[in-house]
């Protein structure tokens, strides 16, 4: 298992990446809208993993209430796993919560799902399937 990503809650990518790509210089491999998440993505690789900046697209998307909360900042660490189902499976029977909306798809077309916070030391943990099942490869 390896860290994948680490997302981070923003209210403005624009903004966010005046710091992230204009001052520490990191580079933008992608932008995406994910309109079941509500939110826009920029991705920007950083050594082995990846920094994911989430901007919320809605009023009611789960990153628009987590900066009412919160304000901006760390939003979730995400691993990757080689299956997620079975994973899954061994931490639920293990009594692990994960959220509802698991498995879908997500940024990349990649598969995840959410670990709950009160699971997880307070961390909300996202895992990521390591490489797109072959029936999303046909589309
Ligand atoms: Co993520």
């Amino acid at each position: 298992m390896k860290l994948d990503h680490i997302g981070v809650a923003v209210r403005s990518l624009e903004q966010s990446l005046k710091f992230y790509r204009d001052q520490l210089g990191l580079r933008v491999a992608g932008t995406e809208e994910i309109p079941s998440e509500k939110v826009r993505v920029a991705m920007l690789p950083l050594g082995e993993g990846r920094l994911e900046l989430l901007e919320p697209t809605a009023e009611d998307s789960p990153i628009a209430r987590f900066i009412q909360k919160r304000g901006e900042g760390i939003h979730h660490i995400a691993l990757e796993v080689e299956h997620l189902d079975r994973h899954l499976r061994q931490l639920e029977a293990g009594g692990v919560r994960v959220l509802p909306g698991k498995s879908e798809y997500g940024a990349s077309g990649h598969r995840y799902a959410f670990l709950h916070p009160a699971s997880c030391g307070g961390v909300l943990v996202e895992l990521v399937e390591a490489a797109p099942p072959v029936r999303r490869e046909s589309r």
